[in-house]
């Protein structure tokens, strides 16, 4: 008879699990937890992940601001962008209803989670640019929205969509011009037959290249350092439309790899607050397209 490896680990507690049972990213966030497990046994009063972003996110004030219709938002893991609900491109919206100035320079920000980030830099840059969240989870959008409608703010507005198949369509229909994209610690998929799932595939960056404004920028960032090379990989494969910021501003200071000092935008998103928390280095990239 064979006896399973989880009744064995149950009679045999010290025994270590297979790691054939465990999902590859299991070892990534274990070694992690253990690593913030073993700071904060340190750090008596260490403040956890959600008050981190609740201090970090304080001005937005939203802590109180419940939708009753939502209530609490749990969330799944991962989504399949490729799975049938997600195939059908998004209907734009007509940009007039959505922002009060539609011309203005636009900041789309691809896999905008809770949307924290992009109405903190809309608080900041009222009557001067736009900011335009794509999320594939829809819960995520419709509190964000009832955030934005709170805010009272009329230059972000959050999407249902899943930008692989409907980045391109948005932004070509935009009145303004597109002067920022961030992808920012995009969801790892790290099985290899799962990495077609990613957001960074050939066709999204050739259209976030074609859609960007002469000097428009791309950030990029990750917690995952496989996820960022992939990113990397994909982005500096552009040199002849894109130059690494760097090059351009002796003031973006980077670190021997190549890889930003620090973000960049003045805020952290909050998977960048978690990751940081746990000890994680973050990797940056942020690009320019050629004049
Ligand atoms: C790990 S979270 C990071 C959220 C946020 N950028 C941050 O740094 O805190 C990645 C987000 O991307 C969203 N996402 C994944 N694939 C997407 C796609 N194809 N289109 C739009 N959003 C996507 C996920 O639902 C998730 O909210």
């Amino acid at each position: 008879m064979q006896v399973s490896p989880c009744i064995l680990q149950r009679l045999r507690p010290t025994l270590p699990l297979p790691p054939v049972l465990l999902p590859p990213y299991f070892h990534y966030y274990a070694q992690r937890r253990v690593a913030a497990a073993s700071a904060s046994s340190r750090e008596q009063h260490r403040l956890m992940s959600p008050d981190l972003v609740a201090l970090e996110y304080d001005d937005l004030n939203l802590t109180h601001k419940v939708s009753h219709e939502l209530g609490h938002v749990r969330i799944r893991q991962h989504v399949n962008p490729l799975s049938a609900p997600f195939s059908i491109p998004i209907q734009v919206p007509d940009w007039n209803q959505v922002f009060k100035d539609p011309t203005l320079p636009l900041m789309v920000d691809i896999g905008s989670g809770s949307g924290r980030f992009l109405m903190w830099l809309a608080k900041r840059n009222l009557d001067a640019r736009n900011f335009l969240g794509l999320e594939i989870r829809e819960k995520l959008v419709k509190r964000a929205q009832f955030w934005v409608k709170e805010l009272a703010l009329d230059n972000v507005y959050f999407l249902f969509a899943n930008a692989t198949n409907s980045f391109k369509q948005l932004v070509s229909t935009y009145p303004g011009p597109l002067m920022l994209v961030s992808i920012l610690c995009p969801d790892p998929h790290f099985k290899k037959r799962h990495h077609k799932r990613r957001v960074v595939q050939k066709p999204l960056v050739g259209s976030v290249l074609n859609s960007l404004m002469p000097g428009g920028q791309v950030f990029l960032q990750s917690d995952v350092f496989e996820v960022a090379i992939d990113m990397r990989y994909q982005f500096d494969s552009e040199a002849n439309s894109l130059k690494h910021i760097h090059e351009l501003d002796s003031g973006m200071l980077c670190d021997s790899d190549g890889w930003l000092l620090r973000n960049p935008m003045g805020i952290r998103t909050e998977r960048e607050i978690h990751a940081e928390n746990e000890g994680a280095k973050i990797y940056r990239r942020m690009y320019q397209k050629c004049m």
